[in-house]
């Protein structure tokens, strides 16, 4: 156990985050009795701000890291951003000499690593002023500068100009055939839940009714129908839902639309048979793996045939932008095995491939039986996400959006990957956070962009289904009244 110390200042929760990235096996203390003890102590002197990190092992000092900053002329706001980033840069050298583990990110812990390169760019510095930046500010290793460079750069044409009136809405369809292991996402399995569905319908198409008013002067750029796994619907439910839609507003600018398929055990050719009647633009049928022993354990009932099956038949009815979701370092998957799913995937050659490193989220079983599940060691994470890589450039998908989650295998990342002209708008604007984000449907969050003062509101709708169906009209007016608060 690492017990940490803070001296003169209390940004507990930044240094637990960078503290994380080497170790969950630590706390904070105010006594230096142990073993291993990590000391972070903050001074002022002369207009200058000193940050000192010591590690002691039995009393004994092993390493020091000191940095200050000059505070003259800085506002409050800039001495606060600076000094966090000073503590957490000597926490990190430290650290790194103590643990010596890869932390490829540095001492970012954010799930946006790209919008500092935005930001960076938006001040114009050219290329190696960022990269310079990225190193001698944040530490970050050269492979992840580059990756976010390229990334930056290929989201700037979707991202800019910025234009407040545009926005993305989402749909929400919180139901799925079975809730796999790792999962938190709104999920209700068909078998209690399914029952609940044609109710739903007609409260979403209440609230998209209930919506129209409030986006009549904004124009929808994308439109995007996720989950769960909106396919859970009969082929009825979704040509209503999408009906309502484009009965109720105006969706005649949209620049794409998405229908997370998802799930290969929810797919019919009725189903996809609406989807194309009304022009969806692109699918998503999700392997997470292609090796049909981990289907099995991660509590999906579906196969691999039933995935490349399924595949096959969306082509052959004409869908030419498809998106593929796997996950790096789901239970007992080896290098060999997650190359098989590479191979794999490589036959069907899919427009667009979502690499996710698996994340230990609260309210997933995993959670709960995290104790018997071995986890795939660190390293081994690290060569799936380059082997994952390179496949994806292989298959001439190139990374195109980026973020990271807390409680992620190893503190890495999930790439988006994409051919030349089929990124996903949505993905992109949802990251950059430039955009507003309007959210209907059961678990959804709605996100209100307000850039001229570099704000965010969050409206989020119940998660329950149940809920949801009894307070449809409580989630539009919450919606009303964030916009009307802010039109005043
Ligand atoms: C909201 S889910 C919906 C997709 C769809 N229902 C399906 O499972 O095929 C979007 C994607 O997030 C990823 N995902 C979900 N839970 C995750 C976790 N705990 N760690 C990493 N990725 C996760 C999966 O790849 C999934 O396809
Ligand atoms: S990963 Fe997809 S199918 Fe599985 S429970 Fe989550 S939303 Fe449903």
């Amino acid at each position: 156990m690492l017990y940490v110390i803070l001296k003169n200042h209390d940004y507990k929760y930044e240094v637990a985050e960078l503290v994380k990235l080497f170790t969950q096996n630590f706390e904070f203390t105010d006594e230096k009795n142990f073993a291993m003890v990590l000391e972070n102590t903050l001074l002022t002197h002369n207009n200058h701000l000193i940050s000192t990190t010591r590690y002691f092992t039995n009393y004994e000092m092993r390493f020091e890291e000191r940095q200050s900053i000059d505070t003259t002329n800085l506002s409050e706001q800039e001495i606060k951003k600076l000094t966090k980033e000073m503590i957490k840069r000597t926490l990190y050298k430290v650290l790194k000499k103590v643990f010596n583990t890869y932390v490829p990110w540095g001492i970012l812990t954010g799930i946006r690593p790209i919008k500092i390169v935005h930001t960076l760019l938006d001040l114009g510095y050219d290329d190696e002023q960022i990269k310079e930046t990225l190193r001698k500010n944040y530490y970050i290793a050269d492979e992840k500068i580059e990756l976010s460079l390229e990334i930056a750069k290929r989201e700037r044409v979707f991202v800019y100009p910025v234009d407040k009136d545009k926005i993305s809405l989402y749909v929400s369809i919180p139901f799925c055939p079975t809730i796999c292991y790792y999962c938190s996402f709104p999920a209700n399995p068909l078998k209690v839940y399914g029952n609940l569905r044609d109710e739903y319908v007609e409260k979403l198409i209440e609230e998209i009714k209930g919506v129209k008013d409030l986006i009549k002067n904004k124009e929808i750029e994308t439109l995007y129908i996720g989950g769960g796994t909106p396919t859970a619907l009969c082929e009825n439910n979704l040509d209503k839902v999408i009906s309502a839609l484009f009965d109720e507003l105006d969706l005649s600018k949209i620049k794409e639309f998405t229908v997370e398929a998802g799930r290969p055990d929810t797919i019919t050719k009725e189903k996809l048979e609406v989807l194309k009647k009304h022009n969806v633009t692109r699918i998503s049928i999700n392997p997470q793996s292609m090796n049909d022993i981990t289907l099995e354990k991660i509590g999906r009932s579906h196969s691999v045939k039933e995935i490349i099956d399924c595949f096959n038949m969306a082509r052959s009815m004409g869908f030419d932008n498809i998106n593929m979701d796997i996950i790096l370092g789901l239970v007992d998957e080896d290098l060999e095995m997650v190359e098989n799913t590479l191979k794999e995937i490589e036959k069907l050659n899919p427009e667009s491939l979502t690499v996710h490193t698996l994340a230990v989220k609260r309210a997933s079983s995993l959670k709960e039986n995290i104790d018997d599940y071995e986890f795939t060691r660190y390293e081994e994470m690290v060569k799936m996400i380059d082997l994952s890589m390179k496949y994806a450039r292989k298959m001439n998908l190139k990374p195109y959006y980026l973020y990271r989650q807390k409680h992620m295998l190893g503190n890495l990342e999930n790439i988006g990957y994409a051919k030349e002209g089929y990124e996903c708008i949505y993905n992109i604007q949802i990251m950059e956070e430039k955009q507003s984000n309007y959210a209907i449907g059961a678990g959804s969050i709605s996100k209100f962009v307000y850039l001229d003062e570099d704000r965010i509101e969050r409206v989020d709708n119940v998660k329950n289904v149940e809920q949801y169906i009894n307070r449809v009209d409580e989630m539009i007016e919450k919606k009303r009244k964030e916009i009307e608060k802010n039109a005043n």
